[in-house]
């Protein structure tokens, strides 16, 4: 029997062989190559008929599910990885795999240290906490920005922050102009002196070019203004092209990247800064609950999602997430080849269909999609690695039953949980 398949069926054997491999130096080298050694071996066994496979083969629901890229199924190589990690406590610092995990983001961001995090909110919030000491201060974001509308009024309550939300001029992404009509610079007290800006790169799927967020940055610093990016979904930009990972993440004074976005994690983020930004983070993680223990199950997957979905190379193109913009690009053309007009422009995995404009109800995708065993959510299709042609083909019957106007016109206006 194949090694993987062993360490998939057997799961009180995977037990002792992880123990055993806890106790080897782990190697990134050794896991990236078991990595996909395990997928062509899980691949394989899930066509033998005699063998029972389990929940860890093939992408399951997770093919047909175009509500989010959150909504990916981790993979056997991320069991197997999982099988093999190590399992010290990381409140202690003493885990080797989340520590290689942590060294590694740093050295591919170039940034001084990182610390793991388990939620993309988690590091928002960690991270800006970190950054602020004591208002009178305000957070200055996009309006659109994940941390002002989906983070449970966060940035509030943990800094006592002021948030201002700006409307970008281009409809697109923030600009220096636009930010330097709504900082306050001043020390007037009737106003919360600018400390922190707060960009998201992608947003919506769109990409904030590096030109644009070098201005900024450079602008912020010579204000004494930090600059925090939301970059749980950054790997997007860089795989579209806009510039590399250190390109982007380098200039900033502390970065959040998702596992469990578009890599396919099944749990995690991290944040990069100075060692003296993460020491401090490493504390406010802490006091909000953040620090676990055996943190090598969250880092292992983690780290086979980078490797495996982003690639290894700092354009991202050695991974699985520029075939997800070729999706995306023929669901858009679906859409508009039958006469729907688009809300956003496509620049990555994310499509928005302007309903309205379409002459489309709210709910009538989720609906025709559920018959065709769909699952969507609103006018937002969300492409990840692991939506399959055939979602796509059944996504062309859906545009064709909404668009033909033949489809009773769902009335709900209510606004779904999901435009993340
Ligand atoms: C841009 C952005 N930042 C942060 C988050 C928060 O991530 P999490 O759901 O892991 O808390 C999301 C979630 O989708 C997001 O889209």
């Amino acid at each position: 029997m194949n090694r993987s398949l062993y360490l998939i069926r057997r799961s009180s054997s995977v037990c002792q062989l992880a123990h055993l491999q806890a106790r080897k130096l782990y190697s990134p080298i050794t896991m990236a190559q078991l990595s996909t050694d395990a997928v062509a071996h899980a691949s394989a066994v899930t066509g033998n008929s005699d063998q029972k496979t389990t929940t860890w083969h093939g992408a399951g629901a997770a093919e047909f599910d175009l509500r989010s890229d959150t909504m990916t199924k981790p993979t056997p190589s991320m069991l197997e990885a999982i099988c093999q990690t190590t399992l010290l406590d990381d409140v202690f610092n003493e885990d080797p795999v989340t520590n290689e995990l942590q060294g590694y983001v740093a050295e591919i961001t170039k940034h001084e240290a990182s610390l793991l995090v388990l939620s993309g909110t988690m590091g928002n919030q960690v991270a800006i906490r970190s950054h602020l000491a004591q208002p009178p201060h305000s957070v200055l974001c996009d309006h659109r920005s994940h941390i002002i509308c989906y983070e449970a009024g966060g940035v509030s309550a943990w800094t006592g922050a002021t948030v201002s939300p700006v409307i970008p001029q281009n409809g697109v992404h923030l600009t220096l102009e636009d930010i330097k009509k709504h900082a306050v610079l001043s020390d007037n007290i009737h106003y919360c002196p600018t400390k922190l800006i707060s960009l998201e790169n992608t947003l919506d799927g769109m990409v904030m070019p590096l030109a644009e967020a070098r201005r900024i940055v450079e602008w912020a610093h010579a204000n004494d203004i930090k600059v925090h990016l939301d970059g749980a979904r950054l790997w997007e930009a860089v795989v579209a092209g806009a510039g590399t990972l250190p390109e982007y993440t380098s200039i900033f004074d502390s970065v959040s990247l998702c596992f469990s976005k578009g890599l396919g994690a099944p749990i995690g983020s991290i944040i990069v800064g100075s060692e003296e930004f993460i020491k401090k983070a490493r504390w406010f993680r802490k006091s909000i609950g953040g620090g676990a223990r055996q943190t090598g199950v969250i880092a292992a997957a983690a780290r086979v999602a980078l490797t495996e979905t982003f690639g290894t190379d700092p354009r991202g193109q050695t991974g699985k997430l520029a075939a997800t913009h070729e999706k995306a690009k023929r669901v858009a053309d679906l859409w508009t080849s039958r006469g729907g007009k688009l809300q956003c422009p496509l620049h990555t995995n994310m499509v928005w269909l302007d309903l309205e404009a379409s002459g489309v109800g709210p709910n009538d995708l989720a609906e025709i999609g559920q018959q065709k065993g769909l699952r969507l959510l609103g006018g937002r299709v969300v492409v990840h690695y692991q939506v399959s042609d055939e979602a796509i083909a059944r996504l062309e019957q859906v545009f064709d039953a909404a668009l033909k106007g033949d489809f009773k016109r769902s009335e709900d206006t209510s606004k779904p949980y999901g435009s993340k």
